[in-house]
């Protein structure tokens, strides 16, 4: 059993939580904001819940889960034991590099530092650590719970032993890994992004309505949720900070769609804030 602390409950932060905890972890969700924190208890616990009645989790995972999660608002006590940590806080370097250079100073020496960007370097971010061999990217995809890829990103300094903790401890939660040589975006988000901005830019230019387009590429193409619902689904507030990141270093072609950066002005941000594309209210 590995002690396992989360940074960030948001999305992503309460679904690794909840992955970690049915896999026999021992876990601890941290962040700065306690509303979030609660939210992410109580959205945690009914899937916990959920999925023991479905008979998606077994009696026993339950009772793991609900004896080895636990909610910690103290930066300090979430982290200070920790085997491995995972940051999912926002998608932004300056946050990012904030929280690992405290982690660097408080956790044990051996601590293995995750990230789960969806773009950006862990080269970077491992290099203001004094731990640059221990830092990777652990890609998880959303919602975490059903979705099987974790995409585990090697920076300039990664170790082998690095990558073969996460790859290990990845095989635990039951998905499975892609290893991926570090460049903005990597396999998925660059791919991702890409076809979501088209259909946000076909969608202002009225070629289709979001309906239309998502049924085209599901029935058409075969994709299992069209690309405005998927959207929707990671919050756009998120997207577009992927986006913007991927057209300061890929360059033009993953410019923001300017109606992705108009929704985001209103405060549409997708599901979670009750529209976005679609409406969820
Ligand atoms: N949403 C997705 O579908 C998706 C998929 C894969 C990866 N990601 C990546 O995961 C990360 C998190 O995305 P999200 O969608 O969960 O974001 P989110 O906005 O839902 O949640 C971010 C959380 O981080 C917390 N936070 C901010 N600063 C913090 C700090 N210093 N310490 C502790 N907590 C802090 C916020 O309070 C918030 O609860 C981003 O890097 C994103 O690119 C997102």
């Amino acid at each position: 059993m590995q002690e396992v602390t989360i940074i960030g409950s948001g999305v992503m932060g309460r679904g690794i939580a909840y992955t970690a905890a049915i896999s026999g972890h021992k876990v601890i969700l941290n962040d700065i904001s306690p509303e979030s924190l609660g939210n992410a208890e109580k959205e945690i616990t009914n899937l916990l819940v959920k999925s023991n009645e479905k008979g998606f989790i077994t009696e026993k995972q339950y009772d793991a889960a609900t004896t080895n999660l636990s909610y910690e608002i103290n930066f300090e006590n979430a982290v200070k034991d920790a085997d491995l940590v995972i940051e999912a806080v926002l998608e932004r370097m300056d946050i990012k590099v904030e929280v690992f250079t405290k982690l660097d100073r408080i956790c044990k020496k051996e601590t293995i530092f995750a990230t789960n960007t969806s773009t950006m370097s862990p080269t970077e971010i491992g290099a203001q650590t004094s731990r640059p061999d221990k830092v990777v990217a652990m890609h998880f995809f959303n919602p975490v719970h059903k979705m099987k890829l974790i995409e585990v990103i090697r920076g300039l300094e990664t170790s082998d032993e690095t990558v073969l903790y996460i790859e290990e401890i990845s095989r635990q939660m039951n998905k499975e890994t892609v290893e991926v040589n570090e460049f903005p975006g990597f396999v998925t988000s660059r791919m991702n992004c890409l076809i979501g901005n088209e259909a946000m830019n076909m969608l202002m230019e009225g070629v289709a309505s979001a309906a239309d387009i998502d049924k085209a590429m599901k029935l058409g193409l075969n994709h299992p949720m069209g690309p405005l619902e998927l959207a929707d689904l990671v919050g756009l507030d998120t997207r577009l900070r992927n986006m913007e990141y991927l057209y300061q270093t890929l360059g033009e072609k993953y410019r923001p769609c300017p109606l992705l950066v108009k929704y985001v002005k209103a405060g549409r941000l997708g599901k979670k804030s009750g529209s976005g594309f679609y409406d969820y209210k």
